[in-house]
């Protein structure tokens, strides 16, 4: 099958269906804009599965998603979407470049989630961008991106209580959505949701569970992953 696209962490594959597409998750992690880059064993399986629990919760929780099946154990298969390039963070505790922005402390808790938006530009190493920007770089209507600070909002509220579940502090995450091209007035949550895109922290011993073990140089990165998927297995068993 033909390679359409190749990511930092994932493989986006043609399907037989024009209107879907094979994802697969690679074993590779990078941070700080690719600068540092390792490959983990298991990773793009700990993902996948993390990933696809999640999709399949967010679906029932009435979110429409990219996601169609879990292929095996690194591939997904999802609706063919057109991304848009603007990614959502969502914060609901300061940590990472927030903290770096404001000299803020890292944990503090926000009153209401911080919603930033950034342009998906690895060229341009995702730069900070505002309403303004969006609306005159095109990047998404007014509207649009109204529906993706709502969307973003109740993927927010609905992960927090299911990670609270799990024993886990969701402290923030990274959303993209996408146009499906099959009918692209809807937009669908796409792309992953692992912990190499939130941030989790263990609720009792504040430990992290996620990416910045590796951005951190803390070891024990799989360890951490496979302990989340665990946990979300145990909750949606
Ligand atoms: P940040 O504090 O580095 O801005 O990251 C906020 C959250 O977004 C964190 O959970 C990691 C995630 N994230 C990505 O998934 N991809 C990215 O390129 C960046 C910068 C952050």
């Amino acid at each position: 099958m033909t390679l359409l696209y190749e990511g930092k962490a994932k493989r986006l594959w043609a399907t037989e269906n024009p209107n879907t597409l094979r994802m697969e998750f690679k074993n590779d992690a990078t941070a700080f804009n690719g600068e540092k880059k390792a490959s983990f064993e298991n990773k793009g399986r700990l993902n996948n599965e993390i990933s696809t629990l999640i999709y399949g919760f967010l679906e029932t929780a009435g979110i429409p998603t990219h996601f169609v099946r879990q292929i095996d154990a690194t591939n997904v298969e999802v609706k063919k979407v057109s991304i848009l390039m603007v990614e959502v963070i969502i914060r609901n505790l300061s940590a990472g470049s927030y903290c770096k922005r404001t000299g803020i402390e890292e944990g503090r808790l926000f009153s209401q989630p911080v919603i930033e938006f950034s342009y998906k530009s690895d060229e341009l190493g995702d730069p900070l961008i505002n309403d303004d920007y969006i609306r005159e770089m095109g990047l998404a209507t007014p509207e649009d991106l109204a529906h993706l600070r709502k969307s973003a909002l109740a993927i927010n509220s609905i992960l927090i209580d299911f990670f609270a579940k799990c024993g886990l502090r969701l402290v923030d995450f990274k959303l993209e959505f996408g146009r499906l091209v099959e009918d692209p007035s809807i937009i669908v949550l796409a792309d992953e949701i692992s912990p190499d895109g939130c941030r989790l922290w263990d609720i009792k011993t504040g430990e992290k569970m996620d990416k910045d073990r590796f951005r951190r140089d803390l070891g024990g990165v799989m360890e951490a992953y496979q302990e989340v998927l665990g946990r979300l297995k145990e909750v949606t068993a």
